[in-house]
């Protein structure tokens, strides 16, 4: 039967609480009992708090690096079907070893609707937070509403700056909606921002050539694409949508014709 060890000495909780040490405070108390009765060498003992403390602290810091990043769904590489996908398994094994964004390479993904491309991005996201990187996503529209406000208060210098804190920015569904000229250009300090300090991974269903079409300048299409792709994996996304393949195979129907 396990008995309650007796608190820690008032004056040591009270110096752990000042020091914020909370898994060292929370722990300390049952890990004494088991040190003294196990017969633990000192250096065990502190090393198995210190130890506790840093976990705690890495726990958490992951928990705020994701929350910061604002993804808008759970998705995770574990649930990316690469067979079922137009990405080459030698390209997934790339991009999920994250050396793109030691490299500050970016990621453009450029497909139709369906074929994965948020998914992508986002579980890429989620796996670099994993792995201690700080990631924001933005769709364009969300990024470029960002922008506009620190416009409207002049603080659009230090917005750019914060957002390129992050090792990782994402910005999907680029095109969904057309972009006005200052959108384009507030977009574009961002793209010039962050290139070759840090990594783009971006999500668009236009081609390239296309991207005139929402982009009021042509030439501004041009220089952000140029920075975009200068150092870049690129993965075109292709095939049927898996939203239309996921509401057939619920309604149990067959692919039509
Ligand atoms: N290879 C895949 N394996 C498993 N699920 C997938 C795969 N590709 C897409 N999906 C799923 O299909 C749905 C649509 O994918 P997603 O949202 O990534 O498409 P998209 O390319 O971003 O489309 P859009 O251009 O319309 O934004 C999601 O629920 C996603 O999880
Ligand atoms: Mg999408």
């Amino acid at each position: 039967m396990s008995t309650t060890p007796p608190p820690l000495a008032a004056d040591l909780d009270a110096a752990l609480r000042r020091l914020r040490l909370r898994a060292m405070r929370t722990m300390a108390p049952e890990l004494l009992v088991v040190a003294k009765t196990q017969r633990w060498r000192p250096d065990e003992f502190l090393r198995t708090l210190v130890e506790a403390e840093l976990a705690s602290r890495d726990a958490s810091n992951a928990a705020g690096r994701m929350k910061t990043a604002s993804f808008p769904v759970t998705k995770s590489l574990d649930e990316f079907d690469v067979a079922a996908s137009s990405v080459p398994r030698a390209t997934f094994d790339y991009l999920v070893s994250l050396e793109w964004v030691e490299a500050k390479e970016n990621l453009c993904l450029v497909g139709p609707a369906g074929t994965g491309k948020s998914h992508l991005l986002v579980a890429l996201g989620r796996h670099a937070v994993e792995a201690g990187r700080r990631v924001r996503y933005f769709s364009a529209t969300d990024l470029v509403e960002t922008l506009y406000r620190g416009l409207a208060d002049n603080s659009v210098g230090r917005v750019i700056e914060a957002i390129l804190r992050a090792d990782l920015i994402l910005i999907d569904e680029i095109g969904f909606a057309p972009m006005d000229d200052t959108g384009a250009q507030l977009f574009f300090r961002l793209v010039a921002g962050a290139y070759e300090r840090k990594s783009l991974g971006i999500g668009s269903h236009w081609p390239f050539e296309d991207w005139g079409k929402f982009l009021p300048e042509h030439s501004t299409a041009v220089s952000l694409l140029d920075r975009l792709l200068h150092h870049s994996v690129l993965v075109v996304t292709s095939g049927e949508s898996f939203r239309l393949r996921e509401s057939r195979q619920k309604r149990g129907g067959a692919k039509p014709a």
